[in-house]
């Protein structure tokens, strides 16, 4: 049964903009596609034909790279900037199919909302909205229109990460006290990639979000109260409005009662001779143990006489010559949508209900927890690092 996908946004995320890879959404297709041969049409909406055009040079050269032949059917088709072009995208498509939303945080909700009311299955990239009355009501749409809704939460599929949730869940840490959270990137990412959107996201929410939604998957506690701290100035000065650094404490409350705090410290100041773009590190700290884990350093570093000292992640979405002469691309960042259009494939068939997905995946309703905490910082930020209580905690 073949599944017709499309893309909304052809970004970094998406296809590489702007660097000289190819991101993970549109490698992932590739991925699945090449071990399920199940992709029917690809499309792509965006909002210019140059974009359009970037993303269609990305798939002939991911086609190359694993001996296939895949060409997209890309929107915008003239050179009108179009915001709606993934309407026109939408009217192509036929069933099975589902939408992969890869936009700026700021327009998930919107054209979420619309591809619900065209009843396609959807994925959003995290953040699920900026705001939790937006999620709410998109959380309550797909179920009334009986969709898989999933947000993109990639570290739940690092294995690293399933460890930590394993020794808490065994107990071996005792009844947990608190857990800090390092996560940065480079000044590039505001200042080059996210320029056009840059101050209407923030740091916390664009990055943090991610360890807030890692605590959940983690302990599944819920987020009691929040309080946050933040400094504008470096990125002030250079013309864009946004903090460049946020530092959050939130409370957690666990099943049984137990309340912990996770302090977690974040920036995308990094020089850009950082030797990683992600600088990423969590420990978690309880009654009976410590566990803590390094995800920027993984154990690989490379430097040469052309190239300063870089830690390579080799589990996110990386690119691996395969047996043959083709190459393939594996990690938790292709897991995670190779996931989704399995799943989507595997509901086609009625081989799975959506109520079994939705308690084993990153469904909106889980997502909500991470949005009403990054809600609650932001409004924290405001009220001079006020606590701020969790909505609907
Ligand atoms: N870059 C990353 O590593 C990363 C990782 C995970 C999630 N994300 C999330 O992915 C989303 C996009 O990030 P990115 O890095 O690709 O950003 P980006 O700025 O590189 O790309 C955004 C894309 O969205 C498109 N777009 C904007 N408005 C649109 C509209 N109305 N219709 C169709 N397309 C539209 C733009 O044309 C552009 O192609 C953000 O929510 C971000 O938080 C990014």
């Amino acid at each position: 049964m073949k599944l017709d996908i499309l893309i909304i946004g052809a970004g970094m995320y998406v296809c590489g903009k702007g660097t000289d890879g190819f991101g993970t959404v549109l490698p992932a297709i590739f991925q699945w596609n090449k071990e399920t041969n199940n992709l029917g049409n690809l499309y792509c909406a965006s909002t210019t034909t140059d974009s359009a055009k970037n993303f269609s040079k990305k798939c002939l050269e991911l086609s190359q790279a694993f001996e296939t032949n895949l060409v997209p059917h890309c929107f915008p088709e003239n050179d009108d900037q179009k915001s709606k072009s993934y309407k026109d995208a939408i009217s192509h498509m036929k069933n099975p199919s589902c939408v992969i939303i890869a936009v700026p945080d700021h327009l998930h909700y919107e054209i979420a909302k619309e591809c619900i009311k065209a009843d396609l299955h959807l994925m959003v990239v995290k953040p699920l909205t900026p705001t939790y009355a937006e999620g709410e009501e998109l959380a309550n749409a797909v179920n009334k229109a009986n969709l898989h809704g999933v947000v993109e939460f990639h570290k739940r599929w690092d294995r690293s990460n399933l460890i930590l949730k394993e020794k808490y869940a065994s107990g071996q840490l005792g009844d947990l006290l608190y857990s800090l959270v390092e996560y940065s990137q480079r000044k590039s990412v505001p200042q080059k990639h996210f320029k056009s959107w840059a101050d209407e996201t923030s740091i916390l929410q664009y990055l943090g979000v991610h360890y807030v939604d890692m605590m959940r998957f983690i302990t599944e506690a819920y987020p009691q109260r929040v309080s946050a701290t933040g400094q504008k100035n470096y990125l002030l000065k250079n013309g864009i409005n946004t903090y460049d650094s946020i530092q959050c404490h939130v409370e957690w409350k666990t099943a049984d009662g137990n309340t912990f705090i996770q302090t977690l410290l974040t920036n995308w100041i990094d020089p850009e001779g950082t030797s990683a773009v992600s600088d990423q590190k969590i420990k978690i700290v309880g009654t009976k143990g410590r566990i803590e884990a390094d995800q920027k350093d993984r154990g690989l570093m490379m430097v040469s006489d052309e190239s300063m000292t870089e830690h390579i992640n080799p589990y996110f979405s990386m690119s691996y010559s395969a047996q043959d002469s083709s190459r393939e691309w594996f990690g938790y960042g292709i897991d995670s949508v190779t996931t989704f259009l399995r799943d989507i494939s595997a509901i086609a068939k009625k081989e799975v209900t959506l109520q079994r997905l939705k308690k084993i995946r990153p469904s909106f309703e889980e997502a909500l927890i991470s949005t009403a905490v990054i809600e609650a910082a932001h409004l924290s930020l405001k009220n001079n690092s006020e606590w701020v209580n969790v909505q609907n905690s």
